[in-house]
């Protein structure tokens, strides 16, 4: 029995060139179990015959507001209340423009203001129209409104330049459905702030202090958390891997706005993650670039960031707060002293010395420790670790509720 056993999707593809790909979006979703219905725009129809479409789902094509011969002639109410989930990939500007002002003017945009389940969207352009201010304007509304946004990705692209307008992993996607539909879970009801990745503290304009962080860690509890049915916002810093496309997500670049972001989504949360790799400095701001000649480097003016999670453990009231240290030495010991230090609930700790653990890897060892227990984690797959660390955050809810 697949994942989606049974569920209802309704897949809209609109004329971007990547609509070929979501017959195979269509397939990996059917094989998973769904029912899938494919409403399409008259455009799409162009790149991509119904055809193929109907032989792949054994459903007809719903493309027509005015059918001269009518099964349903309220066919977009029927549609939106058929679906358990509107996926809309891949959904062109054109689309996400109407989407987000209220224009209905052909059956998949009428559904979509129909429809009551929810709504994802997969947009996929040419960089520059997705990096219009219009278009991101409208994908930033629907978000308020609470349609899921998946990608777009960076890449190659159809018009033969390269850059972010790629319609999102096919297997992104595929999760991003699961983990919405998969709701009730063990994390349902529940708010979390998960921090990922590094962050940057310029030098000048050109160059600036970081680390090796890829955010690999905190995405995956993000997205673990999330496919548990939690309410999950993701702050990360930059990082040139995509992030679960359908959590809630804030990029930030520099420790002082990450701090900005987590202290403002913290007063929600009942469990806040600090997975990010925040500089511990920063720098004043210095415009343009620095000479060689004429400046001296080593005269640059360090000054300590905020530490946020010291912050959160002073205002902790009911939240349960979680800590990663990477320590050299004594791992277990600078690890209960950071705990107690910050008012956390659990820490992870790892040596980047040992095989496997360095920043960016997939994989992960060390010991999660709360006030009660040390628990060895040998070398596991960082998915395999947000499990274990989710797990004993439910445990932990579980007492406390
Ligand atoms: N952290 C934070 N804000 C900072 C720095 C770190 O919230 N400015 C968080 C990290 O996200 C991580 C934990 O604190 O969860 C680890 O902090 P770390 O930098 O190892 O601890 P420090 O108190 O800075 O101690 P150290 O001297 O070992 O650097």
């Amino acid at each position: 029995m697949g994942i989606l056993y049974g569920r209802h999707i309704l897949l809209g593809v609109t004329a971007s060139v990547a609509a070929y790909k979501s017959c195979e979006l269509a397939r990996m979703l059917i094989k998973a179990g769904a029912v899938v219905r494919v409403v399409m725009t008259e455009h799409a129809a162009e790149l991509v015959r119904p055809l193929l479409f109907e032989t792949l789902t054994g459903n007809k094509v719903f493309m027509e507001m005015f059918p001269e011969m009518r099964d349903d002639p309220m066919e977009h109410i029927g549609l939106a209340d058929w679906a358990d989930l509107f996926l809309i990939a891949p959904a062109t500007a054109n689309f996400i423009g109407k989407a987000a002002s209220g224009v209905a003017d052909d059956l998949i945009s009428t559904t979509f203001l129909t429809v009551d389940s929810p709504v994802i969207i997969a947009p996929a352009m040419n960089s520059r129209m997705w990096q219009d201010p219009s278009v991101q304007a409208n994908i930033e509304l629907l978000q308020e409104r609470g349609v899921g946004i998946i990608g777009p990705g960076t890449g190659e692209l159809a018009c033969g330049t390269s850059g972010e307008g790629r319609l999102a992993n096919l297997d992104t996607i595929f999760d991003a459905v699961v983990g919405i539909l998969n709701k009730p879970g063990p994390l349902s009801g529940r708010k979390i702030l998960i921090s990922a990745g590094p962050t940057r503290e310029f030098i000048d304009e050109v160059r600036f202090i970081s680390n090796p962080s890829t955010g690999r860690m905190g995405f995956m509890l993000a997205g673990i958390a999330s496919s548990w049915g939690a309410e999950v916002v993701l702050v990360h810093g930059p990082t040139h891997i995509e992030p679960p496309g359908f959590v809630r997500s804030i990029e930030v670049i520099s420790a002082e706005e990450m701090a900005t972001a987590v202290l403002n989504n913290a007063p929600d949360a009942d469990i806040i993650i600090m997975a990010a790799a925040v500089s511990d400095w920063t720098l004043p701001r210095i415009d343009g670039k620095i000479k060689k000649k004429g400046r001296d480097f080593q005269k640059l003016e360090l000054r300590p960031t905020k530490d946020i999670l010291a912050e959160l453990g002073k205002q902790k009231g009911t939240k349960i707060l979680v800590g990663f240290a990477v320590e050299t030495e004594n791992m277990i010991e600078n690890a209960r002293e950071k705990m107690n230090r910050k008012n956390l609930d659990m820490i992870f700790v790892n040596n980047p010395r040992e095989a496997g653990t360095t920043f960016g890897a997939a994989t992960n060892a060390g010991y999660l420790i709360t006030s009660r227990e040390e628990r060895k984690i040998p070398l596991m797959d960082k998915g395999e670790l947000a499990r274990i660390i989710l797990k004993r955050l439910v445990d932990i809810l579980s007492k406390t509720d």
